[in-house]
């Protein structure tokens, strides 16, 4: 182990053996993570960190789209959290360069990335939160003199956020703590019940029975109403842009995700659900069979303060992560990011992106781009449940 080389002994037994079980199957579905900081552990709490903790886009349905143009070539991905750029070295690309616009998620990569490259990975899950530890700060002292200047500030500014496991640090995940609270006794139970239902028809009809009430509609139409979500988060401007009717959208996804398969099977609705992964429900670059891989590419990871209008600045990609930064452009700096894009793809490269919006989000005129029809399959097999559509554009090759 690594972390051995710096002189620090750590084992497993170290942290205890509190794994990190099945929520649901263990009994403590609705139990939050253990957060030992009142500040970070109150819904309403006031000043997290990072915007986004954690990435909320499928992790396996980004790697499967850009998996054809990913071996041995270079990949761009937005950072956020990091989770997704490091999901993609899986691929083995000869490079996965990060950008983002916020230092801060830079710098949650950064630090992930230190952990990887430091940690075994049942230490990886206990220094990020997912298992419990006590000792994270012990932790971090060993991996903070391996970031970044830029990140070692950031990172020794927030002790709290480290203690706590820093993927639960987020404004984001603070709005999914806040809407947790709201649930009512009758709602949660009702979860273990879809968790355990035999098929989707039972699925279908246990959320009918439990949640299509009065109540589960005032809770919904209070926290999914974009006024509410930037309230807690941030503002969306492209929900204020919105042409249906974003509460029932987001109600109707929500029902599509929790009735399709079980939703203790998916990282994603486990932590919304219950506040953590779950052991058997872990994001991809989480899951122990991808450690050795993301570890040993680490070194082919680059991260950079870019936006993606100039992504050019570094090169050219076969294949892009844009997560649903298309969404946050206004209609008028929307052209220049795409064509940005373009500017710096290789012929035949994907574009991979989530939209709130049902269509794609080229803009008119982009002539030698076309749609991979095996994007609609992808969506269906998406165990997030956050977008309306999901995209893979494709760069014409020259003929
Ligand atoms: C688009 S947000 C993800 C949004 C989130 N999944 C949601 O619920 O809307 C992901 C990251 O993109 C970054 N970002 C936004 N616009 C960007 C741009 N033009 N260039 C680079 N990064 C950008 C943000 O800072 C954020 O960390």
């Amino acid at each position: 182990m690594q972390t051995e080389d710096r002189g620090v002994s750590v084992t497993p037994s170290f942290y205890g053996d509190a794994m990190n079980t099945d929520p649901v199957a263990s009994g403590m579905a609705y139990q939050r993570p253990s957060i030992r900081w009142p500040w970070i552990n109150t819904p309403w709490s006031r000043k997290p960190p990072l915007h986004y903790s954690c990435v909320w886009e499928d992790a396996d349905v980004l790697c499967a789209a850009l998996q054809p143009v990913a071996l041995g070539r270079r990949l761009l991905s937005i950072s956020s959290a990091g989770d997704n750029a490091l999901a993609l070295l899986t691929l083995e690309p000869s490079e996965v360069a990060a950008i983002d616009i916020d230092p801060t998620q830079l710098a949650a990569l950064d630090l992930r990335s230190r952990a990887f490259e430091a940690l075994d990975h049942d230490d990886v899950l206990v220094f990020l939160g997912v298992r419990e530890g006590h000792n994270r700060a012990t932790i971090y002292r060993t991996l903070r003199s391996a970031l970044s200047r830029s990140s070692r500030e950031f990172w020794d500014n927030v002790p709290n956020a480290i203690q706590a496991g820093i993927i639960h640090c987020g404004r984001f995940e603070r709005y999914m703590r806040w809407f947790r609270c709201l649930l009512p006794q009758r709602t949660r139970a009702a979860m273990r019940r879809l968790a355990d239902a035999n098929g989707s028809e039972e699925r279908s009809r246990i959320f009918d029975e439990e949640y299509d009430g009065l109540l589960w509609r005032t809770l919904s139409a209070v926290a999914f109403a974009p006024r509410t979500i930037s309230t807690f988060d941030k503002r969306r401007p492209y929900l204020d842009r919105a042409s249906s009717d974003v509460v029932e959208m987001m109600r109707r996804r929500l029902k599509n995700v929790l009735t399709a398969a079980p939703w203790n099977e998916s990282s994603y609705l486990t932590y919304f659900f219950t506040g953590n992964y779950g052991y058997g429900a872990l994001p991809l670059y989480l899951r122990p069979e991808h450690h050795d891989a993301i570890r040993s590419g680490i070194s082919r990871l680059s991260i950079h303060n870019v936006d993606l209008a100039d992504s050019a600045v570094l090169g050219r990609f076969s294949g892009f992560n844009l997560s649903n930064v298309l969404d946050y452009n206004a209609p008028d700096s929307f052209g220049r990011t795409y064509r940005g894009v373009l500017s710096a793809a290789e012929p035949g490269a994907r574009l991979v992106y989530w939209s709130a919006s049902a269509d794609s989000q080229r803009p008119t005129g982009s002539t030698c781009v076309q749609s991979v029809a095996e994007a609609k399959r992808l969506q269906e097999r998406d165990r997030v449940g956050a977008y309306e559509s999901f995209h893979i554009d494709e760069v014409c090759a020259p003929i």
